[in-house]
């Protein structure tokens, strides 16, 4: 609770938007249209260490992140990642790594990965940025064209884009809550 009330008081001078967790999960969306302003350092920073703050299997935290905003950089990845047009108008990229030696057993890799990027997004948006999920692991020519550019070690697999930046326009928040997919005990 003092924690809570601290961060409170912590982002109010910072500027930030606070959101109930609940709220923040319930009205996220992925932002795809974004006003050509970058993100300050300090909303990266707390992006970032939401992510750091995502569990992992054995709590071995198998993760690395390549921040982009080299505009050059970022032109590459848009001309073979076929879903990302969206990241030069945002101007932030954050490849989300997993290290194979910390975690040799794939799918734990990747959901380590993937708890770190939906922390990052729902961040972002508690933040009043907008952000979206670009796919990398498993379509191989992306690995591929991904590691290359980026210059990772082998050991090192690029599993997710997180674009980020501040958002042109809102989007309507989903309800996707359905009971019929819900089983008790038994399928
Ligand atoms: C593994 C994964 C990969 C995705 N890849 C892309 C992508 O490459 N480009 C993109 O614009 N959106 C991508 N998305 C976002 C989805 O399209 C989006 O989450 C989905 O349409 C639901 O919409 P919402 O996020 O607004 O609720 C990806 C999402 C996930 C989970």
């Amino acid at each position: 609770m003092y924690m809570h009330i601290l961060h409170r008081k912590i982002c109010k001078g910072k500027g930030y938007v606070i959101m109930d967790v609940l709220e923040a999960i319930n009205t996220r969306r992925s932002i795809r249209k974004f006003t050509g302003e970058l993100i300050s350092d300090d909303e990266l920073k707390a992006i970032l260490k939401a992510g750091f703050q995502a569990p992992s299997a054995h709590n071995l935290e198998p993760r690395d992140y390549v921040v982009i905003k080299d505009r050059e950089i970022i032109e590459r990845i848009t001309e073979f990642h076929p879903y990302s047009k969206m990241l030069p108008e945002a101007g932030c990229g954050i490849v989300v790594c997993g290290d194979r030696e910390k975690q040799p057993q794939m799918g734990f890799l990747v959901a380590d990965c993937s708890a770190s990027i939906q922390n990052m997004l729902l961040a972002a948006h508690g933040l009043g940025l907008g952000a979206v999920w670009c796919g990398i692991y498993a379509v191989e020519n992306l690995v591929k064209s991904m590691s290359e550019l980026l210059n990772l070690p082998e050991k090192i697999i690029p599993i997710g884009l997180v674009v980020v930046g501040k958002k042109a326009a809102d989007k309507e928040p989903k309800d996707r809550y359905d009971e019929n997919k819900i089983h008790y005990n038994t399928w």
